[in-house]
């Protein structure tokens, strides 16, 4: 579910005519609505009983400030991973004590920042972080709350990049290794292990390979608490799709939250535990577009390419995952004839291709098209490869519109560069 609809034969976010934006701000830009925002995470905490339990954003998905702020203001909380992303959070207004710090690399200087500002929680992902962070916390007299972070091996995921909970993959403690571990935090003077956390992958659909891992989460809880080890959160992550393909309007949209929400509480009933829950992509993949101008149109035997101004390294997604996202065209095509285009970028890889062969009705040079559901791992993963500089950001809400990150300018793109002078 999303507020881009086609309004008198033009595409629209919200009640801002995407042509208005793009006059404005050009091309290629991210637009984001904040009543799609603003609605998936109402849908999702109210699924999952906040205040009781806890809804941490996970920054990494678009950490846009415009995001953000929208975010902060629903009282959303924030899952980070990085001191980056923890000053960005903050910077948007979200109390530290609101976040909680994931990741398998934190380092020193990370984990300092993150006791020093009063960090809700650290999901602790092995014995070397855990021995690094209580000295880190001792040392200035602190004691760090923390859960330690699981590896139920059970995989799950949209594609073999983004599933995490394999004992194939690099996330968390194994399985076996969790009991001796959170005993031996339980002694440690710098943090205070208070419970477990748990994300087994992305793009995931089907609740089932969801389901057996938390399964197994309870009987590790049970398991340390028959050994008088104490437990009162369970934090589990994030990891619940989105449609990208229109086939299925709204397939998984709310059906798929109250599912996941009854599915969890049946499957922590009596556990009397504070839960945690990291969405990123459910929160804003539909809420984004990206919309991007036709320069040529290049025919090559039965091949069309449409090159557009938006390259891989604006959005990844399809060079990297092979990922889908719809097309649209900005004006609506009506009684259109449609022909099978590769749409690429300007980028000198083959790679930077965001569709091959897709049907789609009749674009010419000169057409604005909307790359859809790019609202998550969009901006975030954007580069400046080729010396591309960072592209604009927008954000709507009903008919007002605000740039949130303004195009990054030629003299920000090469001014950080220093050319060396050897004597
Ligand atoms: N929590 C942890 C510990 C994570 O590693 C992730 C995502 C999330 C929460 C949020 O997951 P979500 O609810 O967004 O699925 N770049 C890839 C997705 C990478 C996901 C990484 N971890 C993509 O574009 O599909």
């Amino acid at each position: 579910m999303h507020h881009f609809n086609y309004i008198s034969g033009i595409l629209h976010a919200e009640n801002v005519d995407i042509n208005t934006i793009i006059k404005a701000v050009g091309t290629p830009v991210y637009i984001y609505s904040s009543a799609t925002i603003e609605r998936h995470f109402k849908i999702f905490a109210n699924a999952v009983g906040v205040p009781k339990n806890r809804v941490f954003y996970a920054t990494k998905a678009n950490a846009n400030l415009g995001v953000l702020t929208t975010l902060a203001r629903l009282g959303a909380g924030a899952d980070v991973v990085s001191e980056g992303e923890i000053r960005k959070a903050q910077a948007a207004g979200i109390d530290p004590n609101n976040m909680v710090f994931s990741g398998v690399g934190k380092t020193a200087r990370e984990l300092a920042y993150a006791v020093s500002v009063g960090i809700y929680q650290i999901n602790v992902e092995s014995e070397g972080e855990l021995e690094l962070l209580s000295e880190i916390a001792a040392s200035s007299g602190k004691r760090q709350d923390i859960v330690l972070r699981v590896n139920p091996d059970v995989g799950a995921g949209g594609h073999a990049k983004i599933t995490t909970g394999s004992s194939a993959n690099k996330f968390g403690v194994s399985f076996s290794e969790a009991e001796r571990l959170y005993a031996k935090a339980s002694n440690l003077a710098g943090v205070r292990c208070i419970g477990l956390a748990v994300h087994i992958g992305s793009q995931i659909t089907e609740l089932d390979a969801l389901e057996s891992a938390f399964v197994k989460m309870r009987s590790v809880v049970e398991s340390l608490r028959s050994q008088g080890l104490h437990v009162e959160r369970l934090d589990l992550g994030g990891g619940l799709g989105i449609p990208y393909e229109q086939q299925a309007p709204f397939a998984h949209g709310p059906d798929l939250i109250e599912a996941y929400a009854a599915m969890v509480m049946r499957v922590t009933d009596g556990l009397d535990v504070e839960l945690g829950f990291e969405p990123g992509r459910l929160i804003v993949g539909n809420a984004g577009i990206l919309v991007t101008e036709a320069l040529y149109l290049n025919k090559r035997g039965n091949k069309n390419f449409l090159v557009v101004d938006a390259a891989m390294n604006d959005l990844v997604r399809p060079a990297m995952y092979e990922a889908y996202h719809e097309i649209w065209p900005v004006i609506e095509p009506v009684n259109a004839t449609c022909h099978a285009y590769d749409v690429v970028g300007p980028v000198c890889e083959s790679g930077d291709t965001f569709t091959s062969d897709r049907n789609l009705p009749e674009i010419a040079k000169g057409d604005l098209i909307a790359l859809m559901s790019a609202g998550a791992y969009g901006a975030t993963m954007s580069s400046t490869y080729n010396q591309r500089p960072l592209i604009a950001e927008v954000m709507v809400k009903g008919d007002q519109f605000v740039i949130t990150r303004p195009r990054q300018t030629y003299e920000e793109l090469i001014g950080t560069d220093v050319a060396p002078i050897w004597v």
